[in-house]
């Protein structure tokens, strides 16, 4: 155990926007690992509280809103209830689930700004801004795109790269574009508040190095924070030209709102004040443990920026550990809402209902803890049907089902040589069973939650072979002494199991508990060590703890993946044939204006069209100059029926030799603009006169 073990944990998963439903990628990399880490402590009998909710300002939220055409409070309201049903649904057991609109927060956040304003770490800065002038709006954040200064990526926002995770400012973006109307921005000058993120750097720097090195931060974690130290710290702006936020709390502020960022981590502090009167012992004593769980996107906000910011006003404690996670592609693709490539926690359940631990052991087993991992149907399969099906399950219930039928659930009392001929073969089982609580503690307190629950399942396959081993069923016939040692043996690794596999499987363990018809006492005596099942226990009737997954399911959610990616590639095609990306012929020669004013053109209007005999491309149109009817011979036939092109008014190219075509004199050209190969009428904006001259 830890030397100097904390008095109380806190603990906190990132603060989801309310803005789209949750996927499996979120669960396995924020909140899943603090959620068994929590459940841990909570078995340990620690004082420890879980915090989550809503982040409910930004321009993730009012983007959202104008994608919805609803309001940005609409979008929250919404958002916040699907979010922590979804949460709930699958086991998150927060202390709280708050938000950022509530009036704790935004005083909360407000004070903080206000005590860091008092303290001198502001400067007040006058710049330029990006701007869109179609919607009247600065461009911070999410509002604005452009390529990473850092990494090249393509799509980073003005305060974040999600590439390579630099922190950015809107003007550093090379190309930049407005995210509201993809326009070019312009300049425009306006104040803001910036934190002397460079004054404090040395202090922060200074922490981070001492805490690490008896904490163990993950590397990838340390490796970002020293690059970014190593770049130089610069001021950064904690205010935004926004209307939905939290009101900057100065004179001169108005139509200011927090930065995001500013707000959102103190809504960690918030959501504890609405918890419990003593927040200020979680947050302000020495002897309490804070710890954040988040993905790898936020780093810098919970490894520089919060505890900066916590230093700054002096009176809090700065985490011990960020064990953020890397992210979960799904079937090898990056896992995205927008992009229909997603297993989302509602549509997963709702599909496989009562399976939300099988969700939960595949996201375990594969969490990106170090390295960014993949979410596959094939893989969550094998770890039901292989794992927890064939160890675990089959495991408690041949015990269970055996226990029933040579003794009816209650075991008898064991003959003490026969124990003593049993306890000779069980010296491996008996030291994995030893082992296990140790391993399972030295790996949570490491963040590794992978290895910890390998530790739990591996107990349960010693287990399994110890019964294939000894084989009950035959021995049953020699022995009914040594038949029911073994079991004996066998229900306290399942009464071990029950009780340590909670944290990873909460829905599981009260059912095996169940079974075992365990008290709380009998928890204790477990976690002491000191639990054995004694003759007379009854032991209830099991029933199957897991089910297949067959073949079909999984090829059905595999399909539903390549549907989604052959819409998206329709859709991309269709894009790129009307609106989208059209190519752009090169220039041609310069000519003169004597050249130009050569052409004769005329307004004109077809009155007849009929296709020509043996010529699928050619329309043969009537077409009325106004001084004159001509006969023209257009190749559009592949493009326009007749009936399409009769009544049309067009330009008419007048005065170009007349020739053959297919027999029949074209007496001028029909002017068309061509985009990706569709051709379009060129054509005065509103109908007007035949005959009139273009120039
Ligand atoms: N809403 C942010 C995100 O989804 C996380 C906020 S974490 C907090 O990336 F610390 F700011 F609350
Ligand atoms: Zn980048």
């Amino acid at each position: 155990m830890n030397k100097s073990e904390p008095k109380r944990y806190l603990v906190t998963s990132a603060l989801p926007y309310a803005n789209g439903p949750l996927h499996v990628g979120h669960i396995a990399g924020a909140y899943l690992p603090a959620d068994i880490y929590v459940r841990y402590l909570r078995l340990m009998g620690k004082d420890v509280k879980y915090i989550c909710g809503s982040d409910e300002h930004g321009a993730a939220i009012t983007i959202r809103a104008k994608q919805e055409g609803i309001s940005p409070k609409e979008v929250i309201d919404k958002y916040h209830e699907i979010n922590k049903t979804s949460f709930e649904k699958i086991g998150m057991s927060f202390d709280i689930y708050h938000r950022t609109s509530e009036a704790i927060h935004h005083e909360t956040a407000s004070d903080f700004f206000t005590n860091l304003y008092n303290k001198g770490m502001f400067i007040e800065k006058v710049s330029e801004q990006y701007y869109d002038e179609g919607f009247n709006q600065f461009l911070a954040d999410r509002y604005i795109k452009g390529t990473c200064p850092k990494c090249e990526h393509e799509n980073a926002y003005g305060d974040q790269c999600e590439n390579c995770g630099s922190s950015l400012s809107p003007t550093e973006l090379i190309n930049p574009v407005s995210t509201l109307s993809g326009n070019t921005p312009v300049l425009r000058t306006t104040k803001h508040w910036y934190l002397r993120m460079d004054e404090h750097q040395a202090e922060i720097k200074q922490w981070l190095e001492d805490v690490q090195a008896t904490e163990k931060w993950k590397k990838h974690v340390l490796g970002q924070c020293r690059s970014w130290f190593q770049e130089g710290l610069l001021p950064r702006a904690m205010t935004r030209d926004l209307d939905w936020g939290i009101p900057v709390p100065l004179p001169d502020a108005e139509g200011k709102v927090l930065y995001v960022w500013m707000d959102a981590p103190i809504g960690y502090i918030s959501a504890t004040k609405a918890l419990t009167d003593d927040w200020e012992l979680y947050w302000k004593d020495e002897e309490s443990k804070l710890v954040h769980f988040i993905g790898k996107d936020n780093i810098v906000f919970h490894c520089i920026n919060f505890p900066m910011i916590l230093k700054m006003h002096g009176d809090y404690i700065l985490p011990t550990n960020v064990p953020a996670n890397q992210f979960m592609n799904l079937e090898g693709d990056k896992m995205s809402t927008s992009r229909n490539h997603v297993v989302s926690v509602d549509g997963f359940l709702a599909e496989f209902e009562g399976m939300e631990d099988v969700l939960r052991y595949a996201l375990t087993t594969n969490m990106p803890e170090n390295k960014d991992s993949d979410f596959s149907w094939n893989d969550l399969q094998a770890r039901n049907n292989s794992e927890l099906l064939a160890i675990l399950g089959n495991f408690v219930n041949r015990v269970l089902v055996l226990t029933h039928k040579y003794f009816e659930g209650v075991l008898p009392e064991i003959p003490s040589d026969d124990l003593e001929t049993v306890h000779e073969k069980a010296e491996e089982v008996f030291a994995a069973m030893q082992a296990m609580p140790y391993e399972l503690d030295a790996a949570i307190h490491r963040y590794e939650f992978r290895n910890g629950l390998a530790e739990v399942i591996n107990l349960a396959r010693a287990g399994n072979k110890f019964l294939t081993d000894t084989e009950p069923w035959k021995l049953i016939k020699q022995s009914e002494g040594q038949t029911a040692a073994i079991l004996s043996i066998c229900l306290n690794i399942i009464a071990r199991l029950s009780v340590y596999m909670e944290p990873f499987l909460p829905f599981t363990a009260p059912k095996v508990k169940g079974f075992l018809n365990l008290s709380a006492e009998d928890e204790k005596a477990i976690l002491a060590g000191s639990f054995n099942i004694a003759a007379g226990h009854k032991i209830n009737k099991p029933s199957l703890l897991f089910s297949r997954i067959e073949d079909t399911q999984v090829a059905a959610q595999q399909q539903k993946l390549a549907d989604a990616k052959a819409a998206r590639e329709v859709a991309a095609a269709n894009a790129n044939e009307t609106t989208g990306e059209a190519v752009i012929a090169p220039l041609k020669d310069t000519i003169q204006y004597d050249d130009f004013i050569k052409l004769d053109i005329r307004t004109a209007t077809i009155t007849a069209a009929e296709k020509m005999k043996k010529a699928d491309k050619l329309l043969k149109l009537t077409v009325e100059v106004g001084f004159e009817t001509r006969t023209v011979v257009s190749g559009i036939a592949e493009h326009f029926s007749p009936e399409e092109v009769v009544g049309q008014q067009v330009l008419l190219l007048a005065n170009l030799a007349p020739r053959k075509l297919r027999g029949v004199e074209s007496q001028g050209m029909i002017l068309m603009a061509e985009e990706n190969g569709k051709l379009v009428f060129v054509k005065p904006d509103n109908k007007m006169g035949d005959g009139m001259v273009i120039s």
